[in-house]
C-alpha cells in the first residue's frame, strides 16, 4: 500500500519495499539539491502548490518542526503552523482534542503532529480524516527520525542490515529508540543497549535485546553508536539522578571512543546536553554524522509529504 492519502503515524505499518522506494526518492532529493541548490521535485509543484499543511507541535522541537517547514518550502507547499500553547485558545481552558477537531474543520490537505503522551489526543489523531504524519508522539514513537537515522546509516555504510547498533543512555523515554528498534529490526540489523537500570526498557518489545553496563564494552560490540537525551522532564523524580554520575559512566565522549571501531558512526537525534549525554567535542570526531542527520532529516520529510499528498510520486 502506498503513503497516498493515508497518515504515516509509526514504523509498524512499513515493508522493506516502501522504505526502498522512500529513501530512492530521497537520495534523488539529495542528489539533485546538491547539483542544483533548488526547489525539490518541480515536476510535481503544480499539485503540491495548492495545498495547505498544519503544523501543530504540542511539545517543544527545534529540529523536526523547522526541518518539515524548510521541506515543505522547498516543496512549493503552504504551510500554517500553530502558534505556541501560551498564544493559543489552549491557554482559555480548550482542550487538546477540541483544538485539534477545530483544526479539522478548517480542511487542510496534511496534518503534522508533535504530541505528548495523552491517549484521548492520540485517538482523536487516529480519528481525524485527513492524512496525519506523526513528528514524534510522547515516549511512544518518532516514525520520521527513525527513517532519517536508517537512511544515514544506509548512506554511509550501505545497508542497515548487518549493522550492530547500540542505544547509550535514556533508553526507556525515547521516542526515537522504540521507532528505531521496529525499523533496524525490519531492516535487518542487531542492537543492543546500555545505560543505567532505571533507563532501560521493560517492555516486551525490547526482550532479548542484550544489555551493556559499562559503555566502553558496549563501544567494543557495536559499529554504530545512538547516543540519547537524558529526558529529565519525563523522570518521575527529577532530583534522582546524579548528573556527575551518569556523566561519568554514560557520557560520549573522545575518551571512550577509543574503544570504538574507527569506521564507525556516532549518531544522536538531537538535542543532546553537551556534558551530560555527549560531549560537543565528539562532533568533530570524523565517524560523527549528527549533523549530517539533520540533513537527511529535510529530505526523507520532504520524500515522505510529497508521496503522501500527490498521487504518482515514485
Ligand atoms: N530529534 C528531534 O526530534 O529533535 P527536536 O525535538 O528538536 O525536534
Amino acid at each position: 500500500m502506498s503513503f497516498y492519502g493515508r497518515s504515516f503515524l509509526s514504523t509498524q505499518n512499513l515493508s522493506l519495499e516502501k522504505i526502498n522506494k522512500l529513501f530512492s526518492l530521497s537520495k534523488r532529493i539529495k542528489e539533485e539539491y546538491k547539483e542544483e541548490h533548488s526547489y525539490f521535485l518541480p515536476e510535481w509543484h503544480e499539485q503540491l502548490r495548492n495545498k495547505v499543511v498544519i503544523l501543530a507541535f504540542f511539545e517543544p522541537s527545534t529540529r523536526t518542526l523547522l526541518s518539515f517547514q524548510m521541506a515543505s518550502q522547498r516543496l512549493q507547499l503552504r504551510t500554517v503552523t500553530f502558534p505556541s500553547i501560551s498564544e493559543s485558545s489552549l491557554i482559555k481552558g480548550e482542550t487538546l482534542v477540541d483544538t485539534i477537531m477545530n483544526l479539522e474543520a478548517m480542511e487542510p490537505n496534511l496534518f503534522i503532529f508533535r504530541t505528548g503522551d495523552s491517549q484521548d489526543l492520540l485517538d482523536c489523531i487516529k480519528s481525524v480524516k485527513v492524512p496525519v504524519l506523526n513528528a514524534g508522539s510522547g515516549s511512544e514513537g518518532h516514525p520520521t527520525q527513525a527513517l532519517l537515522d536508517a537512511f544515514t546509516i544506509q548512506e554511509r555504510l550501505g545497508s542497515v542490515a548487518g549493522q550492530k547498533i547500540l542505544f547509550v543512555g535514556d533508553v526507556i523515554h525515547s521516542r526515537v529508540a522504540s521507532s528505531n528498534l521496529e525499523l533496524f529490526k525490519l531492516m535487518g540489523a542487531e542492537m543492543a543497549i546500555c545505560g543505567p537500570n532505571e533507563m532501560l526498557p521493560k517492555e516486551n518489545k525490547w526482550q532479548g535485546i542484550p544489555t551493556f553496563k559499562d559503555l566502553e564494552k558496549g563501544l567494543e560490540w557495536a559499529n554504530v553508536c545512538m547516543g540519547l537525551r537524558v529526558q529529565l522532564e519525563r523522570h518521575e523524580d527529577k532530583n534522582a539522578l546524579s548528573k556527575e554520575e551518569y556523566s561519568k559512566n554514560y557520557c560520549i565522549n573522545l575518551q571512550k571512543l577509543k574503544k570504538f571501531t574507527p569506521i564507525g558512526l556516532i549518531m544522536h537525534p538531537g538535542p543532546f546536553i553537551r556534558g551530560l549525554d555527549f560531549d560537543p567535542e565528539v562532533l568533530s570526531d570524523k565517524r560523527c554524522v549528527v549533523h549530517e542527520q539533520v540533513t537527511h532529516g529535510v529530505y526523507i520529510r520532504a520524500a515522505l509529504i510529497a508521496k503522501m499528498l500527490v498521487k504518482g510520486v515514485n
